[in-house]
C-alpha cells in the first residue's frame, strides 16, 4: 500500500521539480493579445508589466523609437554611455519580451562590471573593437576581444562588461529577452546604494580597512547613473 502511494507521490515532486527549473529559466511571458501599449501614466492600477493603453488611443509611433540613432554622451568617469529602448521609454514593446541597447565607448572606455536580473544579453558589435567578458557562478571567467560585425552572449544574471580596446570609438547594440532587463551597476549597487551599506560589512566583506570603503564610497554615492 505505501509503495503504490509513493510511487505517484515521487511523479508528481519530479514533474514539480522540472516546471520548477523549466519556468525559472524563462524570459518574459509570453503576451495574450497582439499588442499591449504601455500606460506609463496609469498609477492607480499595479500589475506586473504596466497595464495596456486602450486600442483606440494607440498610435503608430508607440511602436517606433530614433533614440538608438545617435551616440549618447560618454563624457563621464567610465569613458562610455548606454543608450536604452525599453518599456520604459518605448512603451510599444509592453508584453513582448523584448528590448535593445546602445553601448558607446570612446578608446579605453568602459561598460562596468554588472548583470540583468530578468535578461540574457546578446551583443553585436556595430563599430569598433571591444573586450567582452563575464563570470560564471562557478566562478570561471569567459573573455574575448570582439570586432565589428561579431556577436557576443551573456547568459541571464552574470555579471560582465565591454571594454574598448581598440583606437577608435566603439558602438555595440544589446538585445535583451525581456522589456525591462533591470540593472545592477556593481560599482553603485555596492558602493552608493542609499542608505549605504555599512562599512563594517563592506570591509569584513572585502577584507580591506575602513579607508578604502569610505574612498571607494566617495567616489559612487549619490548616484545610480553616471
Ligand atoms: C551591455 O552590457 C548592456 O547592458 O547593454
Ligand atoms: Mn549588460
Amino acid at each position: 500500500m505505501e509503495y503504490s502511494n509513493s510511487k505517484p507521490r515521487s511523479l508528481l515532486i519530479l514533474f514539480a521539480t522540472v516546471f520548477l527549473i523549466i519556468s525559472s529559466c524563462r524570459a518574459d511571458p509570453d503576451p495574450l493579445q497582439d499588442f499591449c501599449v504601455a500606460n506609463l501614466q496609469a498609477t492607480d492600477i499595479t500589475v506586473d508589466g504596466f497595464p495596456c493603453k486602450p486600442t483606440s488611443s494607440v498610435v503608430s509611433d508607440d511602436f517606433f523609437f530614433s533614440g538608438l540613432s545617435a551616440p549618447g554622451n560618454t563624457n563621464n568617469m567610465f569613458g562610455s554611455n548606454i543608450t536604452q529602448a525599453n518599456v520604459a521609454n518605448f512603451p510599444g514593446l509592453n508584453t513582448l519580451g523584448l528590448s535593445m541597447n546602445r553601448v558607446d565607448l570612446v578608446p579605453g572606455g568602459i561598460n562596468p562590471l554588472h548583470s540583468h536580473p530578468r535578461a540574457t544579453e546578446l551583443g553585436f558589435i556595430l563599430q569598433g573593437e571591444v573586450l567582452v567578458g563575464f563570470v560564471s557562478t562557478a566562478n570561471a571567467f569567459y573573455s574575448k576581444t570582439v570586432k565589428a560585425g561579431e556577436s557576443f552572449v551573456i547568459p541571464r544574471g552574470l555579471v560582465h562588461f565591454q571594454f574598448n580596446v581598440g583606437t577608435g570609438n566603439a558602438v555595440v547594440i544589446t538585445a535583451f529577452d525581456s522589456q525591462l532587463p533591470g540593472v545592477v551597476l556593481a560599482p553603485f549597487t555596492l558602493f552608493g546604494s542609499t542608505p549605504a551599506i555599512p562599512n563594517d560589512v563592506l570591509t569584513k566583506t572585502f577584507q580591506v580597512d575602513q579607508s578604502v570603503i569610505n574612498l571607494l564610497k566617495s567616489k559612487f554615492s549619490g548616484s545610480t547613473n553616471y
